[in-house]
């Protein structure tokens, strides 16, 4: 039988790459909660009615959910994205009732039926904050603010911030038809995929990346032109507020976003260059009519979120990775000095020292070759000649410098001189 593999659209993330992963997520929670965000934990699965009413149902994101009858006969879907469960969370467990905004944030895997490329998957992961119950503008600014501080701890290149407004469902219906208008008389000069978005989904075709429908899209109407007073006083005050933090954004009248939930202020990070557009790192907006959608009351709400594989492909270059290092390797020979070199090294562990130790038979020329592969800064040999004289032998990988220690000190020895090791 042939191996099984990963299904297509998936990864694994290899031993090699969490620590970067683990990097990524901490500077997630660091920012985050320093903001004043806590943590929601959501299923897997939800009822496929939460994400059709919520995401809308002719976006891409509704129609690419995995979506299945469970064994009860329930209609349920793997997540396409966190923010409906947030929102879903909000309402069930009554936090309408705490002090608002409240704040939360998630990380975790989202999964979308899409055709798998360069930073595209079927399962991805993202981190997420959504501020529930304020209409603030100032909210919005400072969800950008948020961000843009996380690609800066998670050390992405630089990346460009793109806003727009998108109205409300007082001045958005109107524009629409005039949109709706406006497209219908250039349908010839439109890709298929334009035309069959015109009436099911205007405002997405505005985002359209095909070069031949460029000249017809630059000439449509813009939302941002037609905002209601609200609208636009929510507008301004984002951008002051925006402007208050010490960022520059690019107003884009041509951003929108692939979810219906979206009213007013909608943004997206990406990187600067030519090819930008078609890999943005994250985004967001706020989504005061997504209560409603999903039958409950008023609440304002606004958030973003970020695909932690898009923030991998634009890491600033570091040199060198240090991927799973360790300070202290333990080389033995003969399974009565692995019995010792098991001892030393749950001392060492104990002592709050990454460490590991050989666990096959080979050479110490080998072990130690292993030792300087996992970078360390010490060595700890445990040959023959060791275990009869009851010591060990410490090497300083850098300097090649050895000493002789007493086994029942060697513990104690090096955990307090791995910080000052000869050549570190
Ligand atoms: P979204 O733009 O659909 O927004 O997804 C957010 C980010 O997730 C994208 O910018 C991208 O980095 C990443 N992403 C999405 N799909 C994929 C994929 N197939 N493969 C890899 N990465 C992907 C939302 O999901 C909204 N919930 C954001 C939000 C939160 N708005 C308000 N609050």
């Amino acid at each position: 039988m042939a191996l099984i593999k990963s299904p297509r659209g998936t990864q694994d993330i290899l031993p090699g790459e969490w620590p970067q992963w683990q990097r990524i997520y901490s500077a997630a929670e660091r920012v985050a909660e320093s903001s004043g965000y806590s943590r929601l934990d959501t299923p897997m699965f939800e009822s496929t009615a939460l994400f059709t009413h919520a995401t809308g149902e002719h976006t891409d994101v509704s129609r690419e959910m995995y979506t299945f009858q469970d064994r009860g006969g329930d209609e349920l879907s793997l997540r396409p994205e966190g923010t409906a469960s947030a929102f879903r969370a909000y309402f069930q467990h009554g936090m309408r009732v705490l002090p608002q905004p409240v704040k939360l944030y998630y990380l975790g895997s989202m999964f979308r039926y899409e055709r798998p490329q360069k930073g595209r998957f079927r399962e991805h992961h993202q981190f997420g904050c959504e501020a529930i119950g304020s209409p603030d503008a100032l909210i919005d600014a400072s969800l950008v603010a948020l961000q843009n501080r996380f690609y800066r701890q998670a050390e992405t290149t630089r990346l460009r911030i793109q806003a727009n407004s998108i109205g409300d469902g007082k001045c958005r219906p109107a524009y629409l038809k005039e949109l709706v208008a406006y497209l219908r008389q250039h349908e010839a000069e439109l890709c298929g995929q334009c035309r069959d978005r015109i009436d099911r989904n205007p405002l997405r075709v505005l985002d359209c990346k095909v070069e031949s429908c460029q000249p017809v899209l630059n000439h449509a109407p813009h939302m941002l032109d037609r905002l209601c007073d609200e609208c636009r006083a929510h507008w301004e005050r984002f951008q002051d507020g925006v402007a208050a933090t010490g960022l520059a954004i690019e107003v884009n009248p041509r951003l929108v976003r692939g979810l219906d939930y979206y009213t007013r202020t909608v943004w997206e990070f990406l990187p600067e260059g030519p090819e930008g557009a078609q890999s943005v790192l994250g985004g967001g907006g706020r989504y005061d009519a997504l209560a409603e959608t999903i039958g409950a009351p008023a609440t304002p709400a606004a958030g973003f979120s970020t695909g932690i594989e898009r923030v991998m492909l634009n890491l600033e270059p570091v040199g060198g990775s240090k991927d799973q290092s360790i300070e202290v390797f333990i080389a033995s020979m003969g399974p009565e000095a692995k019995l010792t070199a098991l001892r030393v090294l749950a001392a060492l562990w104990e002592s709050g020292v990454p460490a590991d130790m050989a666990f096959d038979d080979r050479s110490l020329g080998t072990q130690l070759k292993q030792a300087d592969a996992r970078d360390a800064t010490v060595a700890i040999i445990l040959g023959e000649r060791e275990l009869d004289e009851n010591s060990a032998t410490l090497r300083f990988l850098a300097t090649g410098e050895q000493r002789s220690v007493p086994l029942k000190e060697v513990a104690a020895v090096v955990a307090g001189s791995v910080g000052d090791a000869p050549g570190r």
